[in-house]
């Protein structure tokens, strides 16, 4: 007996001979995180619009603090101002589709808005790492993302993958641990509302505005 096959014995296989191929295994990847990101068509018609309403309720509401680190950060009740029904329409319609891609039953509960606000974030501005709880899918809309504005950045959720590292050629979807997507105006990103994320710090000289958003679900009573 070889000492390849004493180890397969070992392990419990059956049968492991030299001839034995150990290419054409492939594995099924589980546990896998969805992030959704389309550029949102006639964007630029919505983030003039957005922008003006964005300095009307700068005038009319005061700044509350989340996860922000500076910045403004609007009342979290704009799903219900009329001035944002357009972007609104667009973002429900893109979650349901995200839901659909989750086996969201739709029979049994209705995908509902429950918060919608906007972030403003100056120069040095930032927004630390943060999960939204109590909701199912979050995301952002960019309005106007100067160069070097802060990208938004996702954090592996298996806080045990640090307890197994190992040397790699390069990161992939199944050994990252931290990934950031480019901001762009227009940019819609959803993701599931449990993954941590932040924003980095806004270096450039000018505003760098967003539309976050939570959405959560409604049972449908028994039919
Ligand atoms: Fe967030």
């Amino acid at each position: 007996m070889t000492d390849k096959v004493k180890e397969a014995a070992a392990l419990g296989a059956r049968r492991l001979d030299n001839d034995e191929p150990a290419e054409g295994i492939k594995p099924e990847t589980w546990f896998s995180v969805p992030i959704w990101a389309r550029k949102v068509v006639n964007f630029e018609r919505h983030n003039a619009h957005l922008l003006d309403v964005t300095a009307q309720l700068e005038k009319e509401t005061q700044s509350v603090t989340r996860s922000n680190v500076g910045g403004w950060h609007s009342v979290s009740n704009l799903h219900i101002d009329d001035r944002l029904s357009e972007i609104r329409q667009v973002i429900g319609r893109t979650c349901v589709e995200c839901a659909r891609h989750m086996a969201f039953d739709f029979t049994k509960a209705d995908l509902i808005f429950q918060e919608m606000w906007i972030n403003k974030n100056g120069p040095g501005d930032f927004n630390k790492a943060h999960v939204h709880p109590n909701a199912v899918l979050s995301g952002s809309y960019y309005v106007n993302v100067p160069a070097e504005s802060g990208n938004i950045e996702f954090f592996d959720p298996v806080r045990e993958r640090v307890m197994s590292l190992y040397p790699i050629k390069k990161r992939t979807k199944t050994n990252s641990q931290a990934l950031e997507y480019r901001c762009a105006n227009g940019l819609l990103i959803i993701f599931p509302s449990w993954l941590q994320h932040g924003v980095q710090p806004n270096r450039s000289n000018d505003y760098r505005v967003s539309i976050a958003f939570n959405m959560g679900y409604r049972p449908k009573p028994p039919r």
